[in-house]
């Protein structure tokens, strides 16, 4: 590895969990330092001890094993005995069936670890393939404001696991996947069980066409703004004035996701060709289109957000991704009679489905969420 491509060494703050390691007489070589190969014997020890004292994993008894298919060591300073030890442990990748952990060494009794009043000696531990059930404390581990104590049911794990995948692979989904998840989502919960939705499933030809059009039309609205009177969306998605902290979060999101990408701001191009993968469902085989009788009122869209929110996290148990999308909703007159919807429906959204490229860059964005103690307010 060049020193150019070398992960750089980081602070206890960026990893979530921590467990001491006690160092041996028998650990260090013929130099005094602790053997390359035992470092690795820790990473084990750390991240087993972790799952097993989370009641994640049952060595005995339980079904569930994990492999480890690849590890990788980075060092930055030596660790001899008799150091004390505390490994930092976070998870950095969950895929549908591995997770890859990252696992820190800092020299120090635990406390200054955690005070973070020592230096630290980071070594990295490569992807740790275990079954998707078996992910539970790595879910924990990496969404901050969850318990870390607590152990991840199927469904924590299914709402943890979802984010917005923005590249997907080509691998087909069975007709059956989707029509079950629809009707899983069906069971949604709405105002006097109105179930004001409606879904519009595009694959093959008809996935292509509408892309084909709708990119077209993108394109001729860059090379013509005035264009952009003809394009309405039909409900107000976002704000008219933007306010903080709203406008504040947008455009962290923004410029977090154009700037994992290497789009700056004055990247007009790439921001158009990055904003135009919406519109080819950024490549997801199958593209989904909802809408809502214009009659219904805004109670419905609370109820709509439910079912689209039952198909996402429904899609993570059956190994897929998603991305919801209102990029599509001000090419409403393009889409509705592509789609066959009647006069009376309005468009909510689309939604791309499928298997995620989970290696892409894209997809390795993370959105923060505020603290649920910063949003909760406790009436006792
Ligand atoms: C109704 C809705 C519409 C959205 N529209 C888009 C979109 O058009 N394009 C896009 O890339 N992301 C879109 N998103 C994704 C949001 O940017 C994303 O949910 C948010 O940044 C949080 O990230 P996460 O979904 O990865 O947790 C949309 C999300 C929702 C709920």
């Amino acid at each position: 590895m060049t020193s150019s491509t070398r992960p750089q060494a980081e602070p206890r703050s960026a990893y979530k969990a921590f467990r001491h390691i006690s160092t041996r007489w028998a650990d260090n070589d013929v130099y005094g330092h602790v053997n390359n190969v035992v470092y690795y014997s820790w990473f084990d020890t750390a991240v087993n001890g972790l799952l097993i004292e989370r009641g994640a994993s049952d060595i005995h008894s339980g079904g569930v094993i994990g492999l480890v298919i690849e590890t990788q060591c980075n060092y930055f300073a030596p660790l001899a005995f008799p150091d004390a030890v505390v490994a930092g442990i976070r998870v950095a990748h969950i895929g549908s069936s591995s997770v890859r952990y990252e696992v820190a060494l800092f020299p120090g009794a635990e406390e200054d670890a955690l005070r973070g009043q020592r230096p630290f000696h980071p070594c990295v531990c490569g992807p740790r393939h275990a079954p998707p059930h078996a992910l539970a404390p790595a879910i924990t581990l990496c969404t901050g404001d969850l318990d870390v104590t607590h152990v991840l049911n199927a469904v924590d794990q299914a709402i943890a696991s979802r984010q917005s995948m923005r590249q997907f692979l080509p691998t087909p989904v069975p007709k059956e996947t989707i029509a079950h998840l629809l009707a899983l989502a069906s069971r949604a919960p709405s105002g006097t069980n109105t179930q004001p939705w409606r879904a519009y499933v595009l694959q093959g030809a008809s996935r292509d066409a509408l892309v084909a059009k709708v990119c077209q039309a993108h394109d001729a609205l860059r090379a013509n703004p005035a264009l952009i009177a003809g394009y309405r969306e039909e409900y107000d998605y976002y704000p008219e004035k933007w306010v903080s902290p709203y406008i504040d979060r947008r455009r962290e999101n923004g410029w977090g996701l154009y700037g994992l990408l290497g789009i700056g701001k004055g990247d007009k191009d790439k921001m158009h060709a990055q904003h135009q993968r919406n519109f080819r469902f950024f490549d997801a085989p199958v593209g989904l289109m909802f809408t809502l009788d214009r009659v219904m009122g805004r109670g419905s869209l609370v109820d709509y957000g439910m079912f689209l929110q039952s198909i996402m996290v429904g899609a993570r148990g059956h190994g897929l991704h998603t991305c919801p999308q209102a990029a599509w909703n001000g090419f409403a007159k393009i889409i509705l009679p592509h789609i066959g919807a009647g006069e009376n429906e309005m468009l909510v959204c689309g939604m791309a489905l499928g298997y995620a490229d989970e290696a892409e860059l894209v997809n390795t964005f993370r959105t923060p969420r505020v603290s649920a103690k910063d949003f909760t307010t406790w009436l006792d």
